[in-house]
């Protein structure tokens, strides 16, 4: 029973992977928290676990400056959250997140550090850390009462 993981992309294949894994291993109603610089893989990694449920590339490979990004087309529902250009908790509360946290998809919420308020304390963190060109290392940690088994299911995918 483990409260965290660590895996280590060597490459952009690597964090689909991860991806895939989390599609398949998440709970309907999760919340993830990805932490991470510009660049580190936050968007790609969310786009792989909404391709694995079902979304079309197409849908997913658009480049998109809305705050909320909704894939209904898949499996489980797939709400999106790029907090980045958000100044405060305020303008994130506007937003009506809890709506979307209570609800049966899973949540991705890019800078989830920068709102740590807002978010349900049941949840994933991933800090992702930038080693290299490709390398990335991410820290999956489970906060609250998220399930260990969970975290041990996607361990034993990847371990
Ligand atoms: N191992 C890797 N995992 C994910 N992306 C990688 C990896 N190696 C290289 N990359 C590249 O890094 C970039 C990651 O971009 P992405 O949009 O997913 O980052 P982000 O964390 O969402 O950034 P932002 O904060 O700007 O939204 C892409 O250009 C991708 O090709
Ligand atoms: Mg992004």
């Amino acid at each position: 029973m483990a409260d965290r993981f660590i895996y280590t992309a060597e490459d952009e294949s690597a964090t689909r992977r991860l991806g895939e894994v989390l599609a398949d291993t998440l709970p309907a109603g999760s919340v993830v928290s990805l932490i991470g610089t510009l660049g580190a893989g936050k968007t790609c990694l969310t786009s792989a676990v909404a391709r694995r449920l079902g979304v079309p590339e197409g849908e997913t490979a658009s480049p998109t400056f809305v705050l909320i990004k909704e894939y209904k087309s898949g499996r489980i529902p797939v709400y999106h959250f790029d907090t980045y250009r958000l100044k405060d908790s305020d303008e994130f509360y506007e937003l009506g997140p809890d709506e979307y946290f209570d609800g049966d998809g899973l949540c991705f919420v890019e800078w989830g550090d920068r709102f740590e308020e807002v978010l349900p304390p049941d949840r994933l963190d991933i800090v992702i850390t930038v080693e290299g060109p490709a390398a990335r290392r991410m820290e999956l940690v489970g906060r609250g009462g998220f399930p260990s088994e969970v975290l041990d299911a996607i361990a034993a995918e990847l371990g």
